[in-house]
């Protein structure tokens, strides 16, 4: 069978592309290893998908090349894909940070986007093994197919229990392309050594800073049973590398001073009850114990509490890891933006090949900013083959 384009990977870039694709005329055929397209999408933002961030800025993604996705992103905004979601009909609204869900099911975003690849007649190959793939006169063949153009969509290898695989960075390499080391991002932390005392507060959540390098995000941490979690933790994973503190300022909206000015207002209350007001009480007790400074405000010096205010703004925990790929809602690294031109995706040295999505080294913070990194590269491609 011939086709004008084969896309590998029926999630959210390769749906978007194929309907793009197909939409203007090309004969596009889109192949997937799992049974059913589009799992990421179906379980994402706890089931109502986050699809866009109405914040989207190059800034906001990872990669070795940080100019790499300005073009694509601007040729395809949130708005876009917004008007893309009202003109289905899915209700939707901004949860915070310029998250947009929808108000009822991830599946209404799935639907979307198979409605338009049918608008675009193209021909869908699910539960389908891709098997060996060949490029001789210009074409690419595979799976009893062929065509001059061919679109790695297949993603990176995280969650691994829903056919997420490292398809993308085999077939990279089959065609001389280089991958940045695959690396597991927005990713829970696991904590050893002295921390492992912290795990006692598995379930607690308190609203934190969390810093990594240059890195910082002000939203929820949590204490889990093997480490850190919650979306602070997530975000700053990204930038973690092996061997490097995450801190943590456990009160980024105290003033300077503050358990100074607290001991003069309330001189007779303890630390652990001054930490209290602004972090649940398991939360505060524990750090109170942890700087070891018990009894009352009173009896505690202005020296003694300073030193104490800083280590609450820069509380250094150091990971000895993360929960891996298993966990990981994404893959940082992917396949080298240098080999790819930024305004098509399609690889310098191989004409016909693209890749776009999550299999590519560009990798977004949490909030939706990988789905429109899917839907912005999908487009570029889709509209370039
Ligand atoms: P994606 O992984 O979606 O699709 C790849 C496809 O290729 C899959 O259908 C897979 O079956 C197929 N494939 C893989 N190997 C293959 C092979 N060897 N042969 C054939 N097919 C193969 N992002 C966001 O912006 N907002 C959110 O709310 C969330 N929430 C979220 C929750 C959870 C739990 C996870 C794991 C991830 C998210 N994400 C997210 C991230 C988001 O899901 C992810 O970045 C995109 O799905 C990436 O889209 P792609 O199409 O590139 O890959």
């Amino acid at each position: 069978m011939q086709y004008d384009a084969i896309i590998l990977g029926a999630g959210a870039a390769g749906l978007f592309c194929a309907a793009t694709a197909g939409q203007r005329g090309p004969r596009v055929l889109l192949i997937d290893h799992n049974p059913e397209p589009g799992r990421k999408i179906l379980i994402s933002g706890g089931g109502r998908c986050n699809f866009t961030n109405l914040h989207t800025a190059p800034d906001r993604f990872l990669s070795a090349n940080p100019h790499f996705a300005k073009s694509a992103l601007a040729r395809f905004t949130p708005q876009q894909f917004l008007d893309l979601i009202e003109a289905h009909g899915i209700a939707w609204h901004e949860k915070t940070l310029g998250q947009l869900f929808c108000d009822g099911s991830a599946r209404q975003v799935v639907d979307l986007l198979l409605e338009e690849c049918a608008k675009g007649q193209v021909e869908l190959r699910f539960g389908q093994d891709v098997g060996a793939i060949e490029h001789r006169d210009g074409r690419f063949h595979l799976a009893g197919a062929s065509a001059p153009a061919l679109v790695i969509a297949t993603g990176g290898p995280s969650i691994p229990k829903l056919g997420a695989t490292g398809f993308a960075y085999d077939l990279a390499r089959q065609f001389g392309l280089k991958v940045v080391e695959p690396r597991p991002a927005l990713v829970p932390l696991t904590l050893g050594g002295d921390d492992v005392l912290f795990r006692e507060l598995s379930g607690v959540a308190a609203p934190v800073e969390a810093i990594c390098d240059k890195a910082r995000f002000r939203e929820a941490a949590l204490f889990t049973h093997r480490g850190l979690s919650g979306p602070a933790i997530l975000q700053v994973s990204s930038y973690w590398k092996r061997g490097s503190p995450v801190e943590i300022d456990f009160c980024p909206d105290a003033p300077h001073g503050w358990l100074t000015q607290a001991k003069r207002a309330a001189p007779r209350k303890a630390l652990r009850s001054t930490l209290a007001e602004h972090l649940p009480d398991r939360l505060a007790q524990a750090l109170a114990e942890r700087l070891g400074l018990a009894g009352e405000l009173s009896g505690l010096t202005d020296k003694a509490l300073n030193a104490a205010e800083q280590r609450l703004a820069r509380w250094a925990f150091m990971p000895n890891g993360s929960e891996g790929f298993a966990k990981a809602e994404v893959t940082a690294g992917g396949i080298s933006t240098a080999e790819l031109s930024s305004q098509t995706m399609e690889a310098n040295k191989v004409p016909g090949l693209y890749a776009i999505g999550e299999a590519v080294d560009v990798t977004g913070w949490l909030g939706g900013y990988n789905f429109q990194w899917a839907w912005a590269s999908a487009r570029a491609a889709g509209m370039a083959i």
